[in-house]
């Protein structure tokens, strides 16, 4: 009987669970979406309890479609929307509060004061982030300092706490493994990213108890295995688990230092491979670990924008200005231009390069000629020029030229959005066969672990490109319209400061 690997890609507003075969094809999808939560402005928040419903649902869904066993898979592989934090309790298992997500500003007070107390730099050194409530550890103090009765609790050992990889993987065992692994890690706040080791003094300085961490572990390695009552009667080894955008990165097999990848998700995350080298960024990226396989760490530098995709379900359940995302291509591609218009989709802040919590969306440039085609075409190409923003920083840092971006995620299948980014850039984009690089990257981890595929070798032979964009516009009209974009970055947070 055919083998595959199952992995879980538990994003921020889906989870989903895909079925790969031996070539690294996509066998069978399950998906589902789950509650989004806003209990304020700018606080973004989820039901643990319903995520984990939402992939059991998923993994049994996917076994169904595809008449596959759950004794065909091999290996279980993790990927997860980083930073969300879920804070539970050991013996129980139930959250003691609602999980915080990563694009929750709940946490700029205690970020606030941390800068007050000078502390930016010391955070930035040991961890490669910034102090911004997108990270983990301000929320995992969050929740100690706003729920009565937890931090009592969480100093006598009875809590844990989790990013969704950790929590899935608790469920999975029945409550028995608490673990992360590297790449996932160096996205708290709270670990070390040189010495490899959750950081005292920053623990310390978040007031989190170490006791209720998990232990830090590859990224492909064998955590534990499925109880029985949780996956079809199977114990299945779970064999990996990376944040999606490095698992992003593996599964764009971006092995080789300096090969870089964009995924378009809720936000857009671009990602390069720095190899054993931390580089510390001097243009707003993040320094973050890649991946640890083997027992050695990767290392990346990052770009984080914090709205792609959700500017355009924003288009469609916001506005109702869409049915379907699909459709921005066929509207965009119904105007030669947006006639001067701009959308900054900067609704939770903005990430890289600005690093500014404050800022909020803005459109500019309407005119009474503005119609819903300009707006879409806008939207689409915030996206672009936001992403070009990056790859500016990423230049700079790294110091290297960037000659083609690999891409991935949801809106590249918009071909409107991939041409006009290749024309931004002026570089070629490529897109892969298999654009569900997240979850592939994570089941490649999950089965090198089991043996299923035996090296990155193998993983690199099974890459292709489906098709590649090359850039068509011309330097003058680039420089124009990218100028138009960073005026209209600089008045909104003109707005807010
Ligand atoms: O850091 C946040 C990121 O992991 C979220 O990814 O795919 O849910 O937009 P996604």
């Amino acid at each position: 009987m055919e083998k595959y690997v199952l992995s879980l890609d538990q994003g921020t507003t889906s989870s989903r669970a895909i079925l790969f075969n031996h070539s690294g094809e996509i066998v069978e999808v399950a998906q589902q979406e789950f509650k989004q939560y806003f209990p304020e402005p700018g606080s973004v928040e989820h039901d643990a309890n319903e995520i984990w419903t939402s992939v059991q649902h998923c993994m049994t869904e996917v076994l169904r479609k595809a008449d596959v066993e759950a004794s065909q898979v091999v290996s279980i592989g993790i990927t997860n929307q980083r930073e969300t934090t879920v804070v539970w309790d050991r013996e129980t298992g139930k959250p003691v509060y609602k999980a915080i997500v990563w694009q929750s500003r709940q946490t700029e007070d205690i970020c606030h004061d941390l800068k007050q107390q000078g502390l930016e730099e010391t955070f930035r050194q040991k961890t490669g982030l910034l102090l911004d409530p997108y990270f983990s550890g301000t929320k995992v103090k969050w929740i100690l300092d706003h729920v009565e009765g937890v931090r009592e609790r969480a100093e006598n050992g009875e809590l844990m706490f989790g990013t969704i990889d950790t929590w899935l993987i608790y469920k999975l065992t029945g409550g028995d493994v608490h673990v992360t692994d590297y790449s996932n890690a160096s996205r708290t706040l709270m670990y070390n990213i040189h010495e490899l080791k959750w950081d005292d003094e920053l623990l310390d300085y978040l007031t989190v108890p170490k006791a209720m961490l998990p232990e830090v572990k590859d990224s492909s390695e064998v955590y534990g295995h499925t109880v029985d009552y949780h996956f079809l009667g199977e114990n299945v080894p779970i064999g990996g688990a990376c944040g999606d955008q490095q698992a992003a990165l593996f599964g764009q097999a971006c092995f080789e230092k300096g090969m870089a990848k964009n995924t378009y998700g809720t936000g857009c995350f671009m990602l390069m491979n720095t190899g054993d080298e931390a580089v510390a960024s001097e243009h707003g990226l993040l320094t973050t670990l890649a991946w640890g396989v083997d027992g050695k760490v990767h290392y990346a530098l990052e770009g984080s924008i914090f709205v792609a995709g959700s500017a355009i379900q924003w288009l469609r359940d916001g506005l109702h200005l869409i049915e379907t995302a699909a459709e921005t291509e066929d509207l965009a591609l119904q105007v030669n231009t947006t006639d001067g218009v701009y959308v900054v989709p900067a609704f939770v802040g903005l990430g890289t390069p600005y690093w500014d919590s404050q800022a909020r969306g803005a459109v500019f440039g309407l005119t009474r000629g503005s119609e819903k085609e300009h707006l879409v075409r806008a939207t689409l190409e915030s996206l672009a020029y936001q992403t070009k923003d990056v790859v500016h920083a990423m230049v700079e840092d790294a110091g290297l030229e960037l000659k083609k971006l690999r891409v991935d995620g949801g809106a590249v299948r918009n071909n409107f959005l991939m041409q006009f980014q290749s024309d931004m850039l002026d570089v070629e984009v490529e897109r892969p066969v298999v654009n569900e690089t997240t979850a592939l990257g994570a089941a490649y981890l999950a089965g090198l672990a089991v043996g299923f595929w035996n090296s990155k070798n193998d993983i690199a032979n099974q890459w292709n490109v489906e098709r590649t964009f090359q850039p068509e516009m011309d330097e003058e009209q680039r420089n124009d319209q990218y100028d138009g974009w960073k005026r209209a970055v600089k008045a909104t947070q003109a707005f807010t400061s």
